[in-house]
């Protein structure tokens, strides 16, 4: 069912008309295409949930493309990035053409559910903004976190499974909130993964999140347990690139205090909720998408 989407996707590509497009398309990695899954599960594989999951991935891949050249990243998933490869304008634009052509097709979909994927990427796009003003300076506050990567990451995913649903006929709001809480969870495990997972297995750079000065839910719940003078130790580090021994130091106290620990056990908690929220639907396969965000390395 992925490969009908797959193709879906190419084919909206190649609707252009424009071989330059298509070329650098089918440079773009693919990814674990786990939204196009949640789809597919929640709504069932219908020709109408195969269009959503398409158009889903579509944006998906566009704000990944947009991504990488605000953080100036060099690999995605384990290969070279567009941006990285062809240049800031080129990734843009290509990022800028898979936006256009998933909210074309968009349309083509309910209105409840174009209105809500729309609005989700309004809030993604917010959310990335709220990324790079966060980076200007060590965010203690855990509310701030939330509210950013809730944009960020899991408004998209919470508008997949409320279309889902809806396409469905089944509650939207139920599945709207356990796609919310799958969201949070996935971002969380997703800085959890910069800080333990190496560079090989990622696909990115490891440890990268802080040098980017992006303070995530691990180096918040380090700092709080930290005394006065390994604050301000682990604040010179900030932004800035590290040498061996200052990411032994920080691995070091992500052991001591238990944060990575801590911050998985959140992402946990997350998935819990996700799962509460859909318990009376008896949907164990949607159980399962829970255990493959939480329980990955990638
Ligand atoms: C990107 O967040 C979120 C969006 C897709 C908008 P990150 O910057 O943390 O994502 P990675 O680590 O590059 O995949
Ligand atoms: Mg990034
Ligand atoms: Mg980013
Ligand atoms: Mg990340």
């Amino acid at each position: 069912m992925l490969e009908q989407v797959e193709a879906l996707m190419r084919k909206h590509i190649e609707s252009i008309g424009d071989s330059k497009s298509l070329e650098l398309y089918e440079k773009v990695p693919k990814g674990k295409r786990l939204r196009a899954k949640l789809i597919l599960r929640i709504a069932g594989q219908t020709q109408e949930a195969i269009e959503l999951a398409s158009v889903v991935e579509l944006i998906h891949a566009a704000s990944l493309l947009h991504d990488d050249v605000i953080d100036e990243a060099d690999t995605r998933r384990g290969v070279t990035s567009i941006n990285h490869a062809f240049g800031n304008m080129t990734a843009i634009m290509l990022g800028d053409i898979l936006y256009s052509k998933g909210f074309t097709k968009l349309t083509y979909l309910p209105t409840e559910v174009a209105r809500k994927v729309a609005n989700s990427v309004t809030k993604l796009s917010v959310g990335e903004l709220l990324d790079v003003e966060l980076a200007n300076a060590f965010n203690p506050n855990q509310d701030i976190y939330f509210d950013m990567i809730y944009k960020k990451t899991a408004s998209l995913i919470e508008a997949s499974a409320f279309s889902a649903a809806f396409l469905a006929g089944k509650d939207t709001k139920k599945y709207a909130l356990y796609g919310k809480n799958l969201g949070l969870a996935f971002q969380v495990i997703d800085d959890v993964l910069d800080i333990t997972s190496s560079s090989e297995v990622l696909g990115k750079p490891a440890l990268n999140d802080f040098r980017e000065g992006k303070t995530t839910l691990p180096y918040l719940y380090m700092y709080e347990k930290l005394d006065v003078k390994d604050r301000e130790k682990l604040l010179s580090y900030f932004g800035k690139d590290l040498n061996k021994n200052d990411s032994n130091w920080i691995k070091s106290k992500f052991n001591e205090t238990g944060a990575v620990k801590k911050s998985i056990e959140y992402a946990q908690k997350l998935g819990h909720e996700a799962l509460d929220a859909i318990k009376d639907e008896n949907v164990p396969q949607l159980e399962k998408i829970i255990k493959e965000m939480i329980e990955r390395d990638f």
